[in-house]
């Protein structure tokens, strides 16, 4: 692979993607020599390499400008193909029975043998799986036979990619391949849930929390007030990672009315004050509807960015359901940088 490759898009036709599907056989092929694929999952684009190739994983870090003592998640075509990589306990059962294929990141222990390099789980003894249900990462990933480490696919720092444009404004020149498969259907990432101990949310996402309740209780991970500086590649703390997050605007939360310049993200059918003098707005959900917000939560966030606002005024989203994630995001988002 060369220094600097020409990023290839390809669309995957819609209707029955199979492993044989030109795209994916692509795709395939390409991560089989190493190569880095963005490829569509049911929650947002990921930026995958052959987990078990070391260079390549080396590669996907310097290609993101990501931190590489911040680990991957490792995607399988199915649970079966997630054993050999890490220890299930009696609770990792249940939530994977349960919900994979799906918007489900499991923490596991770390079986001795396992094939995933090194790097790809930053020298920790714990490993994140996932088994997505988008038809376009299956297939990629029966094809391949192999586990497949995937971040969002996105430069560090930046919100995560829901189109294959935006996965080419950020890595265009700096991987392989992108797999075009249109908009993610979800729009937001994986719920991350550690089952070492006793099961630990560690990441709000597109599997909403009650929905892991009803199966069984879910402890507070300890650092939940104050999320981990990493989670997500977004800085907690200023200085906590050298700046890579480029949006230029700040985000206001919680906005009962718009100032003058400032762009709005709406959300529902109430108007707000000010509106009128936004320098750009967009609306979340009309309806109100969390499902739709969360699909257009990282698209939105884009869009007014590139407006040129300094400052991008939130409206209060409810925290209900999948709100919770997409408070946890922007309030990642709004918080200060370097
Ligand atoms: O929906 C998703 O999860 C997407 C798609 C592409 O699958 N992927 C994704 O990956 O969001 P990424 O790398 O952007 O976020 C994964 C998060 C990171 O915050 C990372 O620190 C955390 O998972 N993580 C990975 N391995 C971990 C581990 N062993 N223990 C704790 N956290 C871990
Ligand atoms: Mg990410």
């Amino acid at each position: 692979m060369t220094a600097q490759p020409a990023t290839q898009v390809i669309r995957a036709e819609q209707g029955a993607i199979t492993p044989s599907t030109p795209a994916v056989e692509r795709a395939a092929q390409t991560l089989a020599a190493g190569g880095l694929v963005a490829f569509p999952t049911e929650t947002v684009y990921g930026l995958g390499v052959d987990a078990t190739n070391a260079a390549a994983v080396a590669r996907l870090y310097d290609a993101k400008g990501r931190p590489s003592f911040n680990p991957l998640i490792a995607h399988v075509a199915e649970t079966a193909a997630a054993r050999p990589l890490a220890r299930f306990n009696q609770a990792a059962e249940r939530l994977a029975l349960a919900f994979w294929p799906g918007p489900m990141t499991l923490v596991l222990s770390k079986l001795a043998n396992c094939p995933v390099a090194e790097l790809a789980t930053a020298g920790l003894d714990t490993i994140a799986v996932r088994v997505p249900s988008h038809p376009i990462a299956r297939a990629i990933l029966i094809a391949l036979g192999r586990p497949v480490v995937a971040p969002s696919a996105n430069r560090s720092g930046h919100v995560s990619p829901t189109t294959a444009q935006h996965v080419l404004a950020d890595l265009r020149g700096r991987i392989e391949l992108i797999v075009d498969g249109g908009p993610t259907p979800m729009g937001l990432e994986s719920t991350i849930v550690a089952c070492l101990d006793r099961p630990v949310l560690l990441r709000p996402g597109a599997l909403p929390r009650a929905d892991i309740e009803r199966l069984l209780p879910l402890t507070e991970a300890p650092y939940s007030a104050a999320p981990p500086a990493h989670v997500d590649e977004i800085p907690i703390a200023p200085g906590a990672l050298a700046s890579h997050y480029a949006p230029q605007a700040r985000l206001r939360l919680n906005a009962r009315r718009v100032e003058a310049h400032e762009a709005l993200l709406a959300f529902g059918p109430m108007p707000v004050a000010g509106a009128e003098q936004a320098a750009a707005a967009l609306n979340l959900s009309l309806r109100g509807d969390l499902i739709e917000a969360a699909a257009n939560l990282f698209s939105h966030l884009r869009a007014l960015d590139a407006s040129g606002a300094a400052t991008i005024a939130v409206m209060p989203v409810p925290r209900a359901g999948l709100g919770e994630a997409i408070n946890d995001r922007l309030q990642r988002a709004a918080a200060p940088r370097p």
